[in-house]
């Protein structure tokens, strides 16, 4: 992983993991284990008014790393997997006999039990195999069954664009409100080709820019990071070649004005019908930061920068809603190392307050808290340029990345088999 992963914790953190996977291959391949995971209602009919519905018992197979039951599941699994090998065979040969045409037709609904399907997979890639271990055998069952409920391009085309659809509820404001700076709000014309928010992208070497959001995940969303000035779009557009210049020359970067804002917008990632990835126009995660006091660290002053996320309600979407991304709470907790992206306090088995996180990796003043740019600084000896990019090549960037992946490479073998 580039970027924050502090090397000093490696080795504990790979000894934990090790541990905890041979605990959960245990658990796994002698079905001793009892799943910790409960359910609430509205988790055992996710996919299906039937809780005896097979896309309803995957789901709680799948998801036994969540351990609150208010929230919806978070899109990675910790490494402290517990699953039962034997039922979740029986329950992908069971999925095989569904014949989804008909009997779970739904796009939506098909793209995210391909996705639960497709996180378990690439965890069991990332595990160390078990010499006649039953990994492979669950792989390719998992493989046969992300290919069994994927859809074709055409209608993965046609998705809803939730993001756009919850911008005409009124549900939030749209701008930020500097009387009310905790007051979450939705920001509108984050697309808008002439807009004041610029997407932005690494005009050089039109390499992926987030990359530890991306390789944390997966690859299982797409990642558009845009900036916007009060002064407007040429404002900056200039900023941000003013950024890539004071880098290249090491000389200081320039000020970042009161009310700057920024955000991060995650795209949920598919699997077509031809093993193809394909970037999604649902919407999962939103982070926003406004700069209230620029020239301050966040420790000096928390107020330094407003911090807010959105996070997809699950239930919402299946359910047809017009808002489905909810403002993340300022007690809501996830896993640490879902908040710090598998870094730092990302060893813990504990849950924090995911909105106590943004200090942590956000914490300095002005341009320096920007990560997309001081990441990139600070990994590499080259300063790649940033500039205005499109939706397009974003998200192409992050299809490409996932298909040079190992784990993508292991898919597409089973697939073929
Ligand atoms: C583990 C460190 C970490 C934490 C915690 C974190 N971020 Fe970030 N954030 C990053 C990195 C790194 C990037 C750059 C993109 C990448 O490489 O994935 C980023 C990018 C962003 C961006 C896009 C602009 C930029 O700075 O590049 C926003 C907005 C953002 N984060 C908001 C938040 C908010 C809000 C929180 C708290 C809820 C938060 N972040 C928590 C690491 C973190």
């Amino acid at each position: 992983m580039s970027g924050g992963a502090d090397p000093h914790s490696m080795p504990s953190r790979i000894s934990r993991v090790v541990l905890l996977v041979i605990l959960a291959s245990l658990c796994a391949f002698n079905g001793t284990c009892q799943s910790l995971h409960k359910t609430n209602a509205v988790e055992a009919t996710m996919y299906d008014p039937d809780p005896g519905h097979v896309a309803n018992r995957l789901y709680r197979a799948l998801y036994t790393w969540k351990g609150d039951d208010e929230a919806t599941p978070s899109h990675w699994p910790r490494q402290k997997v517990v699953y039962d090998g034997a039922s979740l065979k029986s329950l992908l040969d069971e999925l095989m006999q569904l014949n989804v045409a008909k009997d779970f037709p739904d796009p939506i609904k098909r793209v995210f039990l391909q996705r639960d399907l497709w996180l378990a997979f690439d965890w069991l890639a990332q595990q160390p195999a078990l010499a006649g271990g039953e990994i492979p055998v669950i792989q390719r069952k998992l493989a046969r069954a992300i290919q069994h409920v994927a859809l074709p391009l055409a209608q993965l085309r046609q998705l809803p664009d939730n993001y756009e659809e919850q911008l005409g509820t009124d549900a939030f404001p749209i701008e930020f409100d500097h009387g009310a700076p905790n007051a979450p709000f939705l920001p509108a014309g984050l697309f808008a080709r002439a807009g004041s928010w610029i997407m932005v992208g690494d005009s050089d070497t039109r390499g992926v820019l987030t990359m530890q959001h991306l390789d944390f995940f997966r690859g299982h969303d797409a990642y558009m990071v845009f900036v916007r000035l009060p002064a407007g779009r040429a404002a900056t557009i200039a900023f941000l070649n003013n950024l890539t210049t004071a880098a290249k020359g090491h000389s200081k970067l320039p000020a970042l004005p009161e009310g700057s804002q920024m955000a991060l917008v995650s795209q949920v990632m598919a699997v077509d019908d031809k093993c193809m990835p394909f970037p999604t126009t649902i919407t999962e995660n939103v982070q926003i930061r406004v700069y209230r006091q620029p020239n301050d660290s966040l420790t000096k002053t928390p107020d330094a920068q407003s911090r807010f996320e959105f996070r997809l309600d699950r239930a919402a979407l299946f359910a047809h809603k017009a808002i489905t991304l909810r403002p993340v709470g300022a007690k809501e907790t996830d896993w640490q190392s879902i908040n710090y992206l598998g870094t730092k306090k990302g060893d813990s088995d504990n849950k924090a307050a995911i909105m106590g996180s943004c200090i942590d990796c956000h914490d300095e003043p002005g341009a320096e808290s920007f990560k997309t740019f001081s990441q990139m600084r600070a990994a590499r000896a080259q300063i790649r340029p940033m500039g205005v990019s499109k939706r397009s090549d974003e998200v192409g960037r992050a299809v490409t990345w996932k298909q040079h992946q190992f784990d993508f490479q292991l898919l597409r073998d089973f697939w073929a088999q």
